[in-house]
């Protein structure tokens, strides 16, 4: 891919969730010189996955991001799974002014040490959805994308009965989600099997329900009045191919700990008189580039990335890690690792089900979730927090493998 920078400042693109070669990952300061307007940058790599996947720029973050530099990457299997329509969905989240312009004031701090920069108006595909039009009867393939700077969403299906089938790009094993929910921080991907199983003529909700109080329908299901494709679901496996990703052996995997600190200790606080307390004692450790409100044991790089701070932790290349992530804070962080698809084991001491990979795992607030990979890929590698307001004021390190 040839990235050519027509921006008035500099960039990079960063390719999420496909495991390549580290100078290919797109951080700038850290894999790659920033591209500077008007310079071009080659990407060149093989992708081993097949999956759903996306790429934004990693420089200016909020507002590049945010001002909508977002897209879908979709790596095809040798053997697709059968179905009657393969349909993708990237959602994206745009607070706008009452003249629909992009409202100013991206990096708020307060925002920052909160749930970010979550706006007003969601997008599809780039548009105000529109009733998606399906068929009765037919199978369709549909890739959600959040490509939101913060905003969480949790959708229902009315009337139907979603099945996941791989998450962050990788296969799982399908199943339905818990309570019908669909649960898509940002950056988070979601490939679904779903039976068109209404009747031809009728419409049907899609809602996001997420924040309390603020539901609201995404799009609808609005099926054609001719008959049904076919009288019973097709009768055809669900079950993707399996990626190549080394599976951790996790009887000699080293063990390590990250603990999420910072931001505002609670919403009750936020009403309360005692703004920004919590915050206080966030200032040590900060690598400069802007302040910072949180932290990962005790350090914050802040920013897009850069090369100033040393490594949180080193990872002996070739072995196998079992991590161990604590959300201290009183907010969610959909935790984002790049160059990896890791196994997410157990939440809350519970074991996760339907074998589980992603690049991205959302911690709720209090949650403590173990992962582990195999660190098969040398190089310095960010972690970060994809709600973009945490990532840029320090929820965010660096993890070496060599
Ligand atoms: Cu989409 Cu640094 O990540
Ligand atoms: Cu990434
Ligand atoms: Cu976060």
């Amino acid at each position: 891919m040839v990235v050519e920078n027509r921006l008035e400042e500099d960039t990079t693109v960063h390719w999420h969730g496909i495991r390549l070669p580290n100078a290919m990952d797109g951080v700038p300061g850290l894999t790659q010189p920033p591209i500077k307007p008007g310079e071009r940058f080659v990407y060149e790599f093989m992708p081993p996955d097949a999956g759903t996947f996306w790429y934004h720029p990693h420089a200016n973050s909020l507002q590049q991001l945010g001002r909508g530099l977002a897209g879908a990457l979709i790596v095809e299997e040798a053997e697709p799974v059968q179905v009657d329509r393969d349909v993708l969905w990237v959602l994206a989240d745009w607070r706008l002014d009452s003249d629909g312009n992009i409202a100013p004031g991206f990096g708020n701090p307060m925002e920052a040490a909160m749930s970010g920069r979550v706006g007003n108006s969601v997008t599809l595909n780039g548009s105000v959805p529109q009733d998606q039009v399906v068929r009765a009867g037919e199978r369709v393939r549909l890739r959600l994308i959040n490509v939101s700077l913060a905003r969480i969403m949790a959708l229902r299906f009315g009337g139907h009965s979603p099945v996941v089938v791989a998450i962050d790009g990788q296969p799982c094993d399908p199943h339905e989600p818990d309570g019908g929910r669909l649960l898509l921080a940002p950056a988070m991907r979601l490939d679904l099997i779903v039976d068109m199983q209404g009747e031809p003529g009728r419409r049907y909700a899609v809602i996001d329900d997420y924040y309390d109080g603020l539901a609201y329908q995404l799009t609808s299901f609005a099926y054609r009045g001719e008959k049904p494709l076919r009288v019973n679901p097709l009768d055809a496996p669900l079950r993707l191919p399996r990626n190549p990703l080394p599976e951790p052996d996790l009887q000699n995997a080293e063990r390590h700990e990250m603990v999420l600190q910072g931001g505002m200790p609670s919403m009750r606080n936020m009403m309360g008189g005692g703004k920004m307390q919590g915050m206080s004692g966030m200032q040590g450790g900060m690598a400069g580039h802007g302040r910072a409100i949180w932290s990962i044991n005790g350090t914050s790089m802040t920013g897009d990335g850069h090369a100033e701070m040393p490594p949180l932790i080193t990872l002996k290349q070739g072995r196998s890690h079992y991590v161990t992530m604590r959300n201290e804070t009183a907010w969610w962080h959909p935790m984002h690792l790049h160059g990896f698809s890791f196994r997410v084991l157990n939440r809350n001491g519970a074991p996760v089900l339907h074998n589980q990979w992603a690049d991205t795992v959302l911690l709720a607030p209090k949650d403590t979730v173990d992962i582990a990979f195999v660190a098969d890929n040398p190089g310095d590698w960010m972690l970060h927090c994809h709600v973009t307001d945490h990532q840029t004021a320090g929820l965010m390190t660096v993890i070496r493998v060599a």
